[in-house]
């Protein structure tokens, strides 16, 4: 969890990444106390060499998985790596026993966006009580 809060360099990159749940600066305590929210696991992604890539959690509430923090580690961000990290959560995600993702995203975090649009989320639409994030979801039933 260390090396997941060093991915996050400043107070803008934190609202990108938990919206206001978090606070800046983000300490590994503060990942570590999200872990005891109830049906949430938090996942990372490892690359070749053993590098962590990526990192996610999965909240599950009555077959719904919340897909939260996704991030790619800065030094390999650009490179088309977060779809496969969002990939990574879709499976965590059939495996918990989901079965819809459903996820909020910063309305101008485009990177995030079309990352999700590719790996099959439905265009997202304002949530009600903040207008400034978007909410998508994608179905995991064939
Ligand atoms: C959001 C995030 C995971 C995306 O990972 P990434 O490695 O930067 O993105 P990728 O290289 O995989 O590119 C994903 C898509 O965004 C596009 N993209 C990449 N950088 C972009 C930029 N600066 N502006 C606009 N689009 C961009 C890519 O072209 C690609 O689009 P495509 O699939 O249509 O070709 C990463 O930027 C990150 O960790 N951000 C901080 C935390 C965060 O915002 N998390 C999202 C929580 S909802």
């Amino acid at each position: 969890m260390l090396e997941v809060v060093s991915w996050i360099a400043s107070a803008k990159v934190l609202y990108s990444f938990s919206g206001a749940r978090l606070q800046w600066p983000l300490t590994s305590i503060q990942l570590e106390n999200l872990t005891h929210t109830e049906g949430l696991s938090p996942f990372v992604v490892v690359g070749s060499a053993d590098r962590l890539v990526g990192h996610f959690d999965l909240r599950v509430d009555e077959r719904v998985a919340w897909l939260g923090r996704v991030a790619v580690k800065p030094e390999f961000q650009g490179r088309g790596l977060a779809i496969e990290v969002v990939n990574a959560a879709l499976v965590q995600a059939q495996e918990l026993g989901a079965d819809a993702v459903r996820l909020r995203v910063i309305a101008t975090n485009e990177p995030a966006i079309r990352t999700y649009l590719r790996a099959g989320f439905a265009t997202g639409l304002p949530d009600p009580e903040r207008p400034s994030v978007l909410l998508m979801e994608r179905s995991l039933l064939r």
